[in-house]
């Protein structure tokens, strides 16, 4: 029986527990995208911290696809070099490095949450148009967006790829395909966001073509060694919206193209919905998934205490626990988990003493 702290290979990248830490946006980069001081410290405390994975934030695969001005970026090669620092760093301490490629889609073009998260016009470093699967804005202060045509489509589609090599060049050895939280490919998979009445629009099997396209793309130039993990929002908590059946028809398809890993969120499609948070309140659409499709899953959502954590990877609830806020608190998390669950340490040495 599987334990968080006995080590996962997935592919030829062995992770040396269950803990990964969640893509978190820093908005601190500079208006271009590059990696900074931030992110190195920030990211390779968190590999000091001892987690298996460190995923850097939502890196923008263009610019009109980052949510604020100050999101990291990749839709260069120039956005290579810092990033590929940071790698190092991550490894050089034991763990993982991954990245999550995304674009914000209709979300796009707002002001940082410290700066109150409001939408940003052109005089005020934001950018138009913002796009998406339809003419729907996200929220009545939020921007109409226009809808990608077929040539913004495969435009897209490149630069999903392209991203994807960046961070191959970079040095990751896990890339995460951001289809969650109402960003572009969700607004594409949820009818909540998508009105088409094309090939991308309307039934499920063209709401999932955008998806499905990028997978095969990235796939493609991703080594066979290296896994492929994708986000999903597994419900949009609402009626005829996005929902957990889908997920899993989406899943078992994504696992024929390709992916390793189905990291399970939820929500972000449209605002106001009533969601039942509580610990573990995801963790029940990566157990469904795990269990008929299987394939191996991330939980995340409010996963803070050990014993939960290593309970999830007991139980078979998923293979991967993934968490955001708690790894911000304390990067050394996992340490603590440790030593509450009575493993070996598995911090530097430097730190032995606080293990005493
Ligand atoms: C997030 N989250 C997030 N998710 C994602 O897929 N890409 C991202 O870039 C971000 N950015 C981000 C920034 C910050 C500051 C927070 C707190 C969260 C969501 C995050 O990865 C995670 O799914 C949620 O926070 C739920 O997990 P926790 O925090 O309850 O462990």
């Amino acid at each position: 029986m599987a334990h968080l702290f006995e080590a996962l290979k997935i592919r030829e990248v062995t992770f040396r527990n269950r803990i990964a830490v969640s893509p978190m946006c820093q908005y601190s980069s500079n208006s271009e995208g590059y990696a900074n001081d931030w992110h190195l410290v920030h990211l390779a405390s968190r590999a000091v911290g001892g987690a298996g994975l460190v995923f850097t934030e939502a890196a923008a695969v263009e610019p009109r696809g980052r949510i604020t001005p100050q999101d990291l970026g990749i839709w260069s090669d120039t956005h290579i070099e810092s990033l590929a620092k940071i790698v190092t760093l991550i490894q050089s301490f034991g763990a993982v490095p991954g990245i999550q490629l995304a674009h914000a889609g209709r979300k796009a073009s707002v002001a940082k949450p410290s700066k109150g998260g409001k939408a940003l016009d052109e005089s005020q470093e934001g950018w138009r148009p913002v796009f998406s699967s339809s003419a729907i804005a996200f929220n009545k202060d939020s921007p109409v967006p226009t809808p990608l045509t077929r040539e913004g489509i495969q435009e897209v589609i490149n630069a999903f790829t392209q991203a994807a090599q960046r961070s191959l060049q970079a040095g990751f050895k896990v890339v995460e395909i951001h289809a969650a939280h109402g960003y572009l490919l969700h607004q594409f998979l949820s009818p909540l966001a998508n009105q088409r009445q094309d090939d991308y629009g309307g039934s499920y099997a063209n709401r999932t073509r955008l998806l499905k396209e990028i997978v095969e793309k990235v796939r493609a130039v991703w080594p066979e060694k290296y896994p492929l993990w994708v986000r999903i929002s597994a419900t949009d908590w609402i009626d005829k919206g996005w929902d957990i059946e889908q997920s899993v028809t989406l899943s078992k398809e994504l696992k024929a193209l390709g992916v390793d890993v189905i990291d399970c969120s939820s929500g972000g499609i449209i605002p106001g919905i009533n969601v039942p948070v509580k610990p573990g309140y995801q963790s029940q659409f990566a157990e469904r998934i795990r269990r008929e499709v299987d394939i191996l899953t991330g939980a995340v959502g409010l996963i803070t205490s050990p014993e939960h954590a290593d309970q999830i990877i007991r139980s078979g609830v998923a293979d991967i626990v993934l968490l955001g806020r708690e790894l911000l608190r304390n990067p050394y998390w996992p340490h603590v988990a440790a030593k509450k669950l009575g493993q070996e340490k598995v911090w530097p040495v430097q730190y032995d003493r606080a293990w005493l």
